[in-house]
């Protein structure tokens, strides 16, 4: 199985290319179904999530054109990939399929408002939490659609399909959302989403949707109101760049004290991840063609909690604990969205960390310098976190189970070692 090896100490120094956010990919790529013709999503990041939902489009019926032709020219080789759902032949999502990637289950929410029946694995418990779609199913039947659950799969139909309804979310959801927001553009009337989800990727899924002529307000708001259309049509879209991965490279900008331009970011969608990055003493610019990082200074301790857009993302969360680990004073971050996101603590307290954990809240106390050791961890931002705290320590680091980091960062070790990381990927066991 392939390891990441990477020797600390470098301060990174050069240019990164951001991709297209993975997470406003997959519901994009889910929203093909909601019609006959084609969506075209350019700025595609190539990783191993895309790939899970392109198998499960194909399994319901849906044609991919890969490298099919668009005019958007982002500077770097996001791919295009055209999706066409003209011909639908299986309603079911499997549960080979979804177990993979929760994000699956985004298939629900249009496949049921096109054909009126839909059936897809539950999604189970992960490795950040039990992570239910009880808030998915609850608003689809206030629109109408009768769920039964059988066998582990989710059955769901709406005989003369959905119709509009107010939903009011008990607690924000962005998959919840996403699912709603697919569903309700061709549903009978209207439907208004109270305590919407209103993340960057909402908006993202909203914008393009309305391209394809679906009818909504109060998109990048907390409350969106969709008037149901027939029918929609192609669109030509591209996807915004990760601002996740923009701020893991940020974050791994200032734990080495380097200077690195991140190609493509955009600060406005970064909610508080730049405030947060600049109250522990890094410097962040806006350039022409993205965001510099730069630290000269010492790193200061930072009293964070993670919660919906704008708030703190909780994607970024592993990424400021490690380097909290290395700052002046005690950091105290809470994580308040999934219940088993500390995972890469253990792991950074072998590296010689200081940390504890209080119920919810990790308590930081900076040290002097970590140290490399072998590493595991058992998510995406968890693994990205280790290879983050191994750039900064004294040594060598690897850092087993990669899968997990290509879910979610396309040639990391190239993009590092452009900016002078010694970092290698070894497939010896
Ligand atoms: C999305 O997951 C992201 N995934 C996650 O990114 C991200 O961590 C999360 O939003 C929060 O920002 C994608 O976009 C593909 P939620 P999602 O529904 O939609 C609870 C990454 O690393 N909840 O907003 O699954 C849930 O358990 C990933 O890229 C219910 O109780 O998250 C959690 O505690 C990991 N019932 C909270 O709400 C429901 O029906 C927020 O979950 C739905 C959610």
């Amino acid at each position: 199985m392939d390891k990441i090896k990477i020797t600390g100490g470098i301060p990174l120094k050069g240019k990164i290319e951001i991709g297209g956010a993975k997470n406003s990919a997959l519901p994009l790529m889910a929203a093909s179904l909601l019609m006959e013709g084609s969506v075209t999503l350019s700025n595609l990041p190539h990783l191993s999530d895309i790939a899970t939902m392109a198998n499960l489009l194909v399994h319901h019926g849906v044609c991919l054109n890969i490298n099919a032709c668009s005019d958007y020219k982002p500077g770097h080789d996001g791919r295009v990939i055209t999706f066409s759902a003209k011909n639908i032949k299986d309603l079911t999502a499997p549960y080979e399929i979804v177990r993979k990637m929760r994000a699956s289950a985004l298939v629900l929410g249009p496949l049921l408002a096109r054909f009126g029946t839909a059936r897809v694995s539950l999604p189970g418990g992960c490795a950040i939490g039990t992570r239910p779609i009880d808030l998915h199913l609850s608003a689809l039947e206030k629109m109408g659609a009768e769920i039964t659950l059988d066998t582990g799969y989710v059955q769901a139909s709406a005989k003369g399909g959905l119709k509009g309804a107010v939903i009011e979310f008990p607690k924000v959801t962005v998959g919840g959302t996403e699912n709603l927001l697919m569903a309700a553009t061709l549903a009978k009337g209207t439907t208004v989403m109270k305590n919407a989800a209103m993340e960057p990727e909402i908006s993202d899924l909203a914008n393009c949707l309305v391209k394809m002529g679906a009818k909504i307000e109060g998109i990048g708001t907390r409350t969106l109101t969709i008037e149901g259309v027939k029918n929609l049509h192609s669109v030509n879209y591209a996807v915004i760049p990760d601002r996740i991965e923009a701020g893991t490279y940020a974050m791994a900008a200032a734990i080495t004290g380097g200077d690195v331009e991140l190609l493509g970011a955009k600060r406005e969608i970064m909610g508080a991840t730049i405030d947060v990055l600049r109250q522990s003493g890094v410097e962040i610019t806006e350039t022409k063609n993205g965001i510099r990082v730069k630290r000269t200074g010492g790193l200061s301790s930072v009293n964070v909690e993670t919660e919906a857009y704008p708030g703190f993302a909780t994607d970024m969360q592993a990424q400021l604990v490690a380097l909290m680990c290395v700052a002046k004073g005690t950091s105290h971050i809470a994580e308040n969205i999934f219940e088993n996101r500390f995972m890469h603590i253990p792991e950074l307290m072998r590296m010689g960390a200081d940390i504890k954990i209080n119920g919810h809240t990790a308590v930081v106390k900076g040290v002097d310098h970590l140290s490399g050791a072998s590493l595991m961890a058992t998510d995406l931002r968890a693994s990205v976190s280790l290879v983050i705290a191994a750039l900064a320590a004294r040594g060598s680091s690897i850092i087993n189970r990669v899968y997990h980091l290509d879910r979610g960062y396309e040639r990391l070790e190239e993009k590092l070692r452009g900016c002078g990381a010694i970092i290698e990927r070894v497939n010896k066991e």
